[in-house]
């Protein structure tokens, strides 16, 4: 793997990816087996997501979809607007971020700082702060779609397009196996578009099909387990959002599923930071818990591998580090 600090790069889009994976050996003090994690929160944007912003523009780019001076628009819980409006800046595109009232603030002020115009959705009747139901996603939606149509705008759809999985099979995946010589038993991964899971999923089995690949839902909210929703308003920002149906899921990626609660995730992303120094959000803390249950579990001394998917300075005005 060529390192992205052997050269000088011509913008920071090519800081992008080639994150650093450790092993999480004091978390895992006491139990058989290794987490190997990749610092995505590395990244430009503090996001795994800066990895598919690139791989969308340049993907439309080379397929002439999308044209000089034409506005990008996205539906975002603020990461993957966060990559767009980094790559929009250094390309010169105007970019609009679509994003619900119930994600942190601090998203949306990073979003503007970056140039991007970001609009706020209303949430749905119950909904509360800082818990993204999928019926505030589909106000989201909703919203998006009239100002794509509005603006003759290219939509950097980050549920269909395929950039948003290729990135993570072409990238994250190829770097996992580089980085521990190939020596990984199993995935798992807290689902949103499911582009990381599907895309990481495909090249491990590629790699070895013995790999196993777990996906990780809200307890409360696992429909793709096949489970009723219970609790659609999980605290989990990223994901979660009860859709049954995602385009890039395919059955034979899937290994079995795993349901991480609220509390397990706010106590795993707090002792994660205590513990081994990384300052990363509730996603992440529900993939290094999962990981700790597959130890406990069918993956007793083997290797597990986790993304650890944005940073915790998106937290700080929630009630995570308080
Ligand atoms: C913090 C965080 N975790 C997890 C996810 C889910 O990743 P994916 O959309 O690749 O399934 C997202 C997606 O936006 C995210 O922002």
């Amino acid at each position: 793997m060529k390192g992205r600090n052997s050269r000088l790069l011509t913008s920071v889009v090519e800081a992008i990816g080639n994150t650093p994976t450790v092993e999480l050996s004091r978390i895992t003090s006491g139990l058989e087996g290794r987490i190997v994690a990749k610092l995505d929160y590395l990244n430009p944007g503090f996001s795994k997501k800066d990895r598919i912003a690139r791989k969308i523009i340049e993907e439309a780019e080379t397929d002439g979809v999308l044209s000089s001076g034409q506005t990008v628009v996205e539906a975002t819980s603020g990461n993957t607007g966060t990559g767009l409006a980094i790559v929009c800046a250094v390309k010169g595109y105007q970019f609009v971020a679509v994003m619900s009232k119930g994600n942190s603030p601090e998203r949306a002020q990073m979003m503007r700082a970056l140039g991007a115009e970001v609009v706020l959705v209303d949430q749905a009747p119950g909904s509360s702060l800082g818990q993204v139901s999928g019926s505030d996603w589909e106000l989201v939606e909703k919203a998006t779609q009239d100002i794509v149509r509005e603006r003759t705008a290219f939509r950097a759809d980050q549920f269909h397009l395929e950039g948003a999985t290729r990135a993570h099979y072409l990238n994250t995946a190829r770097e996992f196996i580089e980085q521990t010589s190939g020596q990984i038993h199993a995935f798992c991964d807290f689902v949103g578009t499911s582009g990381t899971f599907a895309g990481c999923a495909a090249a491990f089995k590629d790699h070895d099909a013995r790999i196993r690949c777990y996906l990780i839902e809200p307890a409360g909210a696992a429909v793709l387990a096949g489970k009723p929703v219970t609790n659609a308003s999980h605290q989990i920002q990223g994901g979660g959002y009860s859709m049954a149906a995602l385009d890039f899921l395919k059955p034979e990626y899937i290994d079995g599923y795993i349901q991480i609660d609220d509390k397990t995730a706010y106590e795993t992303t707090r002792f994660l930071a205590r513990k081994e120094g990384i300052f990363a959000g509730f996603s992440s803390g529900a993939n290094v818990a999962a990981a700790i249950h597959l130890l406990r579990g069918p993956m007793r001394g083997k290797t597990v591998a986790v993304v650890i998917c944005d940073s915790g300075l998106k937290y700080l005005s929630t009630d995570l580090w308080s």
